[in-house]
């Protein structure tokens, strides 16, 4: 039995990694899975939200209940986010959008010839931070994937990008496994929850959301 504690909410999300094209057969991507995301999503729903998921280029089944717009890039991600948003009370950023994407990607395939090649990179849109400072944001929760110093950052991005809630986790401890173990930040403290599935993660973070939301 799962509490309706998210009933009439209306909750926009991204999940998985990104695709940044250098040509039509190759890119720059990163290790997410999406299963963290796909787990919220799901877990988002059966507690009786309306949920749209955004998701970039991942191979998991879309949870019951979910309306799913498959992406690759970050520009489409924000273009599409952008377009839902208004729809929607609540954003749950997960997706690993990609920092940088090529500058100029190649319409034909590269071919090999001197022993060095560099790429050009340019910055990617912020997809979370642009939404958090629309004149009218959404509810806007974070994901901080660290390699260390979680508190300091997870803190920092929830202050700097104007976010309700952020839920944090050291790289090594989550990303592209099945398990993770996540701390949540809100404006009051910090919680951590314990190790444990995705999916018995993505519990917590729905009752600490609901708990913010009601
Ligand atoms: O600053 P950092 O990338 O670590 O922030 C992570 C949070 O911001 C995640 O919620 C992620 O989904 C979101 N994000 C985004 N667009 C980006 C980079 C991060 O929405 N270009």
């Amino acid at each position: 039995f799962q509490p309706r504690v998210l009933a009439g909410r209306r909750i926009l999300m991204t999940a998985g990694p990104t695709y940044e094209a250098l040509d039509p057969v190759r890119g720059i991507t990163n290790i997410s899975s999406g299963r963290m995301g796909f787990a919220l999503a799901r877990a988002c729903a059966q507690a009786g939200a309306v949920v749209t998921l955004v998701s970039g280029p991942v191979s998991l089944p879309t949870p019951p209940g979910v309306t799913r717009i498959d992406v690759k890039s970050a520009q489409t991600m924000r273009d599409v986010v952008m377009n839902a948003v208004g729809a929607h009370d609540v954003f749950i950023a997960v997706a690993a959008v990609a920092d940088y994407r090529p500058v100029a990607p190649s319409t034909e395939k590269i071919k090999k010839s001197a022993d060095r090649l560099s790429i050009e990179l340019t910055r990617n849109p912020d997809i979370l931070a642009d939404v958090a400072s629309l004149p009218a944001p959404p509810f806007c929760v974070g994901f901080a994937a660290e390699s260390s110093n979680l508190d300091t950052y997870a803190q920092g991005k929830l202050v700097a990008k104007r976010l309700k809630m952020v839920v944090g986790n050291l790289v090594q401890d989550g990303m592209g496994g099945i398990n993770n173990q996540v701390v949540i930040y809100d404006a009051k403290g910090r919680y951590p929850l314990p190790r444990a599935s995705k999916e018995e993660v993505a519990t917590g973070i729905v009752a600490h959301l609901a708990s913010l939301l009601n």
